[in-house]
């Protein structure tokens, strides 16, 4: 809703009624204006509130051995449309890419020049969200389900879940720009590793995979032209 500038009502533009105020309302309305862009702000902030989901805290103890975890992984390709629990989402994605140094901000895998150039998107069957790392939470990106346009097998539409490895090649400025291609696929290749690793470890299935239609992908996610989908990795329980 917008205010009138002269006499702060409710309207968009001001008309001679405005002018004739006196100058005692002329102080009220003055008081109104700041008002009505606080009451703007504070509903613009509410809205960003009701876009986020918090995920519960990752359990960064425990967990199988390393050794049989790496004797176990291995790629899915047949799955149950069987959901995966919040509490796995939340493990699932601290392990790909987390937060495991507050101080620092930094990362469970490597990345090119610490310049987290990689977001993980997750396409679900309620919707598109973005994983703010630094917040532990999903950010409502649509309510659309996309994982049909996520690679071209079939298990993309029974998986309940497909990660987007994304890079914002904007980050890698100082990277020659025929080299930022490799960059952003090392990274986003490290952080899958660790998704395939916590997958192992908790019983889940994966594959790492090509995106179906990157075109489509991008209009989706609503991503910026410096922002690519480098990799596709489809999640969800193994078929017996
Ligand atoms: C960059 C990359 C692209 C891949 N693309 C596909 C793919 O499009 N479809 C698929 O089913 N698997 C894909 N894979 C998974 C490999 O086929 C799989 O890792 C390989 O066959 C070895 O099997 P394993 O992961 O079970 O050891 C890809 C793997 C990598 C690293």
């Amino acid at each position: 809703m917008s205010c009138c500038a002269v006499c702060g009502s409710m309207k968009a533009t001001p008309t001679i009624e405005c002018l004739n105020k006196d100058t005692t309302t002329m102080r009220i309305t003055c008081l109104r204006l700041p008002m009505c862009l606080v009451l703007s702000l504070v509903c613009v902030s509410a809205a960003r509130a009701a876009d986020d989901e918090p995920l519960p805290a990752a359990a960064t103890t425990g967990g199988r051995p390393l050794m049989e975890v790496l004797r176990d992984r291995k790629s899915t390709r047949e799955y149950t449309s069987a959901p995966v629990s919040r509490e796995q989402l939340a493990n699932l994605l601290w392990a790909g890419f987390g937060v495991n140094r507050p101080a620092t901000g930094q990362r469970t895998a490597p990345c090119t020049m610490n310049l987290r150039t990689i977001d993980i998107y997750v396409a679900a069957t309620d919707g598109v969200y973005r994983y703010d790392a630094d917040g532990h939470r999903l950010v409502v990106i649509s309510r659309q389900d996309v994982r049909v346009l996520t690679g071209g097998q079939d298990y993309v539409k029974t998986a309940p879940l497909a990660l987007l490895y994304v890079a914002d090649q904007a980050k890698l400025e100082k990277v020659a720009e025929h080299e930022r291609a490799f960059y952003s696929a090392a990274d986003a290749a490290l952080i899958a590793e660790n998704v395939y690793l916590y997958c192992a470890s908790a019983g889940l299935g994966c594959v790492i995979h090509m995106p179906g239609d990157r075109a489509a992908l991008a209009t989706a996610l609503g991503l910026r032209s410096e922002q690519r989908v480098v990799l596709a990795h489809t999640v969800g329980h193994p078929a017996p």
